[in-house]
């Protein structure tokens, strides 16, 4: 009954496929070898669990399934694509699309009710608000809590979040399901609850799962069980009767306190990178820097040569065409590379990051060439005076009044971004 031989043959029958997978973590001076050599075919339909001591490289396996890491080594073809050798963008991309992730701790955003949980991720690819709500509402009555729409999570049981979070993850109607140690802050009757419809996910729609558990009866209810030890797959078994979780709930006695909720473990880096959009792409900036650049050169050159207005008007307007350039550029920019559209933290990052850093240095760098240049005497030379007296008179208030520019800067960049985010 071991494995090898009924590992599957045909190639497009699988969906996971690792292929002398190394994962080495290099921790100032040792290095530690997480996985060794890993070989794993999975089948589109398995049920896989992934059982083996602590520090026996499953969380780490699972990163490389989940594209939240890449292999040291070796190849990793997730539905006939390698990701193991794409970039950090395009991973993200396969991420979204063919894997829902399902967390020991749920990572539900807490004062949201549980629909606009599971709305989320139709919410970063853009679908429509009426839709989103349609998908949203049937995911959540398919994990049975159709009369829970409007609860937040303190509101629902341990049990019940781990549903919304399976829902959520269901909801883009994604081939495989991963899960790391889904039931580690449930009881008993809960974990069977969550398993059972886990079962039913895989029997009635064919969603492939990959379930890390440390709990032998967890495990007794996969079809297929892969033994971990020391990063190296020891054993790899296949069972021919799985363990039926809504029959072993059935022959359980009644729960008195079926509401009893766990802790909520904190959320991992990874499921906080995953809700908030993760980072935003570094090419960003410089695209916004051209998209501004041109902006205000086609404004100057419009205002400058066909209308022939004079300095003030001139420079206000061409600010504020650099300013929509600039947000446009970066909104499709965004869109482009992580192929969907940012999420609303993506775009306060970006918003505050840019004005931070290149309207910051833009800034520094021309009250530098004031300081530093014998500059002939100007328009601005009057404007710069009353710079200088008024740091020298009063410097709170003006430190504040730059600090209330730098923050309107920022807001006015968020709500432009915002408005050119495209919808899908
Ligand atoms: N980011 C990291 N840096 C350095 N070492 C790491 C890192 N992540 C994991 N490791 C090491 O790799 C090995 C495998 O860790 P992993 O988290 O995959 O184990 P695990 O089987 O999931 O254990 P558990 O179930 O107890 O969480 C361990 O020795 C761990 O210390
Ligand atoms: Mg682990």
């Amino acid at each position: 009954m071991a494995a090898a031989a009924a590992l599957p043959h045909r190639q497009e029958e699988l969906l996971i496929e690792l292929s002398g997978v190394s994962k080495e973590y290099d921790t100032g001076g040792s290095l530690v070898r997480a996985m060794r050599e890993v070989d794993l075919a999975i089948a589109h339909g398995e049920f896989v669990a992934i059982v083996g001591t602590s520090g026996s490289g499953k969380s780490t396996m699972m990163n490389i399934l989940g594209c939240l890491d890449r292999p040291t080594r070796g190849t990793y073809m997730l539905a006939g694509l390698d990701v193991g050798s794409r970039k950090g963008d395009s991973r993200a991309i396969v991420r979204n699309r063919v894997i829902g992730f399902i967390f020991q701790g749920f990572n539900l955003l807490s004062r949201t009710t549980a629909l606009e949980n599971v709305e989320l991720p139709l919410q970063y690819r853009g679908v429509a608000a009426r839709e989103r709500r349609r998908r949203a509402t049937a995911a959540l009555e398919a994990v049975g809590l159709g009369a829970r729409l409007d609860h937040t999570p303190n509101q629902l049981s341990g049990g019940q979040q781990q549903r919304v979070a399976i829902a959520r993850a269901l909801v883009t109607d994604p081939p495989l399901l991963l899960a790391d140690e889904p039931t580690g802050n449930l009881d008993t009757r809960t974990s069977l609850e969550v398993l059972a419809l886990l079962q039913a996910l895989n029997r009635d729609r064919g969603i492939t799962i990959v379930l890390v558990t440390h709990e032998r009866d967890i495990a007794a209810c996969a079809s297929r069980v892969v033994t971990m030890r020391d990063g190296q797959i020891v054993s790899d078994v296949r069972q021919a009767q799985p363990m039926d979780a809504a029959a072993e709930l059935a022959a359980l006695p009644r729960a008195e306190d079926p509401a009893a909720t766990p802790l909520r473990a904190g959320a991992t880096a990874a499921a906080a990178a995953a809700l908030s959009g993760g980072p935003v792409p570094f090419s960003a900036y410089p695209m916004m820097l051209l998209g501004e650049v041109l902006g205000e050169g086609i404004a100057l050159a419009y205002i400058g040569l066909i209308l022939e207005l004079k300095v003030l008007s001139y420079l206000l307007a061409a600010r504020i065409f650099g300013e929509v350039t600039k947000a446009w550029v970066g909104a499709r920019w965004v869109r482009r590379t992580l192929g969907r559209p940012a999420t609303s933290d993506q775009r306060i990052r970006l918003a505050l990051g840019y004005t931070v850093t290149v309207s910051g240095g833009a800034v520094g760098l021309l009250l530098a060439a004031m300081v530093a240049l014998p500059l002939p005497a100007r328009a601005t030379d009057g404007l710069w005076t009353s710079v200088l007296a008024a740091a020298a008179n009063g410097p709170v208030v003006l430190a504040a009044l730059v600090f209330v520019g730098i923050a309107c800067l920022v807001l006015l960049r968020y709500l432009l971004l915002t408005t050119f985010n495209p919808r899908r």
